[in-house]
């Protein structure tokens, strides 16, 4: 790699009075290279996010249907300020904190303060509820329930303070939260409807179970079934004169299907910025898997003292493992395997030489949990950082 050095002086992302980022800033000075980063270290890159947000925006715009990305997979107010520049209409998070945290920052840096913000997970518990409505208090809050007594939570807590927008939550299959059946959705719909101070907003449907289906047929055909059990629900309501005008749902895996089947009318797609080997491997060369990888993990060779394997500095607190292995880009033949805490160990493949001292970019195995390891998030073009974005929700998931 040469080193050049980066025409954009200026650091724009905020805030300078974070000593870790301070720091991290100071130790790249004047030439922003990545071989000057102290690693393991996160790096977007940002010619290929780019592509990834216009390639999801335009696939969205095209079918007219409306983008609501997740804020999960980046807890980033950088990238959620580009989403949003990009023809957003609102985020989605997962979490009351990674809202108030994203909201906050978007705020702080100028940003109208009414974005439209839908919590994808059902709270619980009037503590929750008191803060959600707070929240409704200064932007514009979307909240799912899949419970009446969720409903009337969030209904004593919003009595008198604010109006908060409500979403039914819908299983399609996952089983992780949401109605179970027409008939809760009727219960909680009608108890909904049955508080002045909670507006109805529509339903969401998320298979998340269906993201990762390999192979485009597979996938198309499980995501039909969740979809028909979607609209099962959407119908029932609309037969009884309750209009389910939003109906959110879908990622990265299923969005073209889902546009094609045409019951959503909303998409809550994350990865797609970043990408991820899970993902790669999943969509492969498939319509959906059309997104470039934006996001590594540098790392460096610090001991080449074995003979078939050197070590490097990323292990298990470097990345999510849940999802196996990262890859090493640009080297098709290197296999990487951790090595506790702190190391993991790359075996070189048969035309690569990793000297002490190689900078190696990793495809992490899972972006969203990873992301969520760093405070910052360089962001670079080729060799050269061009800014620096932090990972604003950092920790959020309460
Ligand atoms: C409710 C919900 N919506 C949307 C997404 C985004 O999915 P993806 O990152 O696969 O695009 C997720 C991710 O887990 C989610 O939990």
């Amino acid at each position: 790699m040469t080193l050049r050095r980066c025409d954009n002086g200026e650091v724009r992302e905020r805030p300078p009075d974070e000593p870790r980022y301070r720091d991290a800033l100071a130790h790249l000075g004047e030439v922003r290279s990545l071989e000057h980063l102290a690693t393991p270290a996160l790096v977007c890159d940002l010619d290929r996010f780019a592509h990834n947000l216009e390639r999801m925006a335009s696939m969205a715009a095209e079918a007219g249907v409306a983008l609501r990305p997740h804020v999960k997979s980046h807890k980033s107010s950088y990238v959620a300020r580009r989403q949003l520049d990009a023809g957003a209409v609102g985020l989605a998070v997962a979490k009351l904190s990674e809202a108030e945290s994203i909201l906050v920052a978007l705020r702080a840096d100028g940003n109208d303060a009414s974005i439209s913000t839908l919590i994808t997970s059902p709270l619980a518990g009037e503590a929750l509820a008191r803060r959600a409505v707070e929240l409704a208090t200064r932007c514009s809050l979307l909240v799912v329930v899949d419970s009446v007594e969720g409903v009337i939570e969030l209904a004593r807590a919003a009595h008198g303070k604010a109006d908060v927008g409500v979403l039914c939550d819908v299983d399609v299959g996952l089983g992780r939260t949401g109605v179970a059946d027409v008939e809760q959705a009727l219960r909680v719909v009608e108890e909904i409807l049955s508080h002045p101070q909670l507006r109805f907003e529509g339903a969401q449907g998320y298979g998340g179970h269906l993201q990762h289906v390999k192979g485009r047929a597979q996938r198309r055909d499980a995501t039909k079934r969740s979809t028909d059990r979607f609209a099962e629900v959407v119908m029932a309501l609309e037969s009884r004169g309750v209009t389910v005008a939003l109906r959110t749902g879908g990622g990265t895996g299923t969005a073209a299907i889902d546009v094609e089947l045409g019951v959503l009318n909303e998409l809550q797609c994350g990865s797609y910025v970043f990408m991820d080997r899970e993902y790669r491997d999943a969509l492969g060369d498939d319509l959906e898997g059309r997104y470039e990888q934006s996001l590594f993990i540098a790392t460096t060779v610090i001991s080449t003292n074995q003979a078939n394997f050197v070590t490097v500095d990323a292990g298990l607190k470097a990345m999510a493992t849940d999802a196996g292995t990262p890859l090493v880009e640009g080297h098709d033949e290197a296999r990487y395997g951790f090595f506790g805490d702190e190391q993991g160990f790359i075996v070189p493949g048969s035309d690569d030489d990793f000297p002490r001292g190689q900078r190696l970019m990793l495809v992490p195995p899972h972006c969203d949990p990873t992301v969520d390891r760093y405070d910052v998030m360089w962001l670079a073009r080729g060799d050269v950082i061009e800014d620096v974005a932090r990972v604003t929700a950092r920790g959020c998931s309460q």
